[in-house]
């Protein structure tokens, strides 16, 4: 699952230029001269992008024809004023691949002077070099949107003169060769997205003047070297930084404590090594933290989980070693997904999901036999979705469960956790995956567990559980995965779907299961 808020960006980004494209044609409704028409000099350079394009299956350039570019031809914004080209914005409609446009970008369309805003987005097919030295030109353009099309070849650095540039997207191409230092002295920018490339090399130290930088995405790429301590230190207005999926290394940079602004750190799937600092957890304004698939030894730094409004934490696959942290006073109540997998973490899982737990309870037992006894019960984070601490060797006993149904993934598999199923496991009622295998826990299954009417994957395997499959369990009728081997189970297998159909190693490796899929079961 990859959780990002980047669409949510670029929809903001949509709704801004459509409000102030709205207020020009208002303008322009007002009694008095008609509009000036197009002009002839930006309808020769709309022309030279057309005639660039050898394919369009959009139908947009079908549209443009006859002499008003301001009138119908769609993508195409004037200033009302003036009839000058103001934004060109050519987005291919769905189904994507379907529609596209095939050809190289013209370099007429460094004759558009007056172009703020140009978008050329998802053509698939646009391929060859981008025109810089004609881009350029284009000296009041504070949007350049080229993604998702098929431009190869290095970024020009004559993209640098555009002095007036905000927002810069080459994100989804198949540029490559260096990030150009040039790019250093545009400190307007507050947007680059280079993502989703073939560019190598390193971070240009150039960089550090682009202090109004709130969005950088370097992700998918050949990038290689140190993540550079500057982002900390001058970068000081980054919202969010993507460096996934490179061959980064080296340590993460503790001054990136100090971007007081970032929501949004993904490092994930490079080379990183080294401790993960504790100051990242000064970062109080994180949403998200993903970091996995590294190679990061150490502890998990407590102030982590001082983080009030992280709602993802991935820090899946590296060589995390000590204590699961805990006794954290307010737990994660943003929390929606935390995968701690693949590492070498040990601790009590008890205390751990009660740290996390924004409210725990202590709730009388309700037993006629011992009045005195009282029960310690759990509430999730109320919007997690997903938590993943499988492959650890992490100990202790699942706690008493007192709410928790936002919660679709379970999975504590592959570590030391012993004690029993508790019943109240049957309260996390959204619950589609649950996987507890190899670990040892004892005792019955319990039957309540057949009220997670949501559950479809069910995997009980490698344990030390004893007694029967209840027979409710054939109530449990979205389940599509489930396996029971490696215990001590005995008894009938209920005689319904799935259980039933199952094949028989679901079942192997217990003391005296029996019935379909396994022989039946002697008479006595
Ligand atoms: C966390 O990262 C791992 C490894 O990169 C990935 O496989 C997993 O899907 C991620 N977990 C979540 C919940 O996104
Ligand atoms: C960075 O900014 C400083 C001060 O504004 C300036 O002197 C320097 O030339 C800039 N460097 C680059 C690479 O643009
Ligand atoms: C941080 O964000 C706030 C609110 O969006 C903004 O006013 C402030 O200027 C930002 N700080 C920096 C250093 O960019
Ligand atoms: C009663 O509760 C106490 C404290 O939890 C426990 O030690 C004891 O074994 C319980 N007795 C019975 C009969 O369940």
């Amino acid at each position: 699952m990859q959780l990002s808020k980047k669409p949510l960006l670029a929809l903001l980004l949509v709704v801004v230029t459509l409000l102030s494209r709205a207020k020009a044609g208002h303008d322009g409704d007002d009694d008095g001269p008609p509009p000036p028409p197009c002009s002839p000099v930006d309808r020769a350079a709309l022309l030279g992008f057309k005639a660039g394009v050898a394919v369009d299956t959009t139908g947009i350039l079908a549209t443009w024809d006859g002499d008003d570019c301001c009138g119908a031809w769609q993508g195409v914004s004037c200033d009302a004023a003036t009839g000058r080209v103001v934004a060109l914005q050519l987005e291919a409609p769905p189904p994507a691949r379907q529609n596209y446009m095939e050809g190289a970008l013209s370099a007429s369309l460094g004759g558009l002077e007056f172009l703020e805003t140009l978008v050329i987005r998802d053509m698939a097919r646009i391929g060859g070099a981008i025109p810089g030295a004609s881009l350029s030109r284009l000296s009041r353009l504070k949007q350049l949107y080229l993604e998702g099309n098929m431009l190869a070849g290095g970024i020009p650095g004559s993209l640098s003169e555009i002095t007036s540039l905000q927002y810069l997207s080459l994100a989804g191409n198949r540029l490559e060769g260096k990030l150009p230092p040039e790019l250093g002295s545009l400190s307007g920018l507050v947007q680059i997205n280079l993502a989703g490339n073939r560019l190598s090399g390193e971070v240009p130290p150039s960089y550090k003047n682009l202090s109004r930088l709130a969005y950088l995405d370097l992700s998918n790429n050949l990038l290689s070297g140190a993540i550079p301590a500057f982002f900390g230190q001058q970068l000081k207005s980054l919202a969010l930084l993507d460096l996934s999926n490179n061959g980064f290394s080296g340590e993460i940079p503790a001054p990136l404590c100090c971007l007081l602004n970032l929501t949004d750190l993904s490092l994930s799937h490079n080379k990183l090594t080294g401790v993960i600092p504790p100051q990242i957890g000064s970062i109080a304004s994180l949403n998200s933290l993903s970091i996995d698939s590294n190679l990061l030894v150490g502890s998990i730094p407590e102030s982590l989980f001082g983080l009030q409004k992280l709602w993802n934490l991935n820090l899946s696959r590296n060589g995390l070693s000590g204590s699961l942290p805990a006794g954290f006073r307010h737990g994660l109540p943003s929390l929606v997904s935390m995968d701690l997998s693949h590492n070498h973490l040990i601790g009590g899982i008890d205390q751990f999901l009660r740290s996390i737990s924004p409210e725990r309870r202590l709730t009388k037992l309700i037993s006629s036999k011992n009045a005195s006894s009282h029960m310690s019960v759990i509430f999730l984070p109320q919007e997690l979705q997903h938590l993943d601490l499988s492959k650890n060797r992490i100990t202790g006993a699942l706690p008493e469960f007192g709410a928790g149904a936002s919660l679709r993934w379970l999975d504590v598999s592959g570590n030391a956790i012993g004690g029993q199923i508790p019943s109240s496991v049957s309260k996390l009622s959204g619950l589609q995956r649950l996987d507890v295998s190899h670990n040892a826990i004892r005792g019955t299954i319990p039957a309540s567990m057949a009220a997670m009417a949501s559950l479809r994957w069910l995997d009980l395997s490698g344990n030390a559980l004893v007694g029967r499959i209840p027979d409710s369990f054939s109530r449990m009728v979205r389940l599509r995965h489930a396996s029971f081997r490696g215990n001590k189970l005995c008894g009938k297998i209920p005689q319904a779907r799935p259980f039933n159909l199952l094949p028989a190693a679901a079942y192997a490796g217990n003391l005296c299961l029996c019935g379909k899929p396994l022989p039946p079961c002697r008479q006595i």
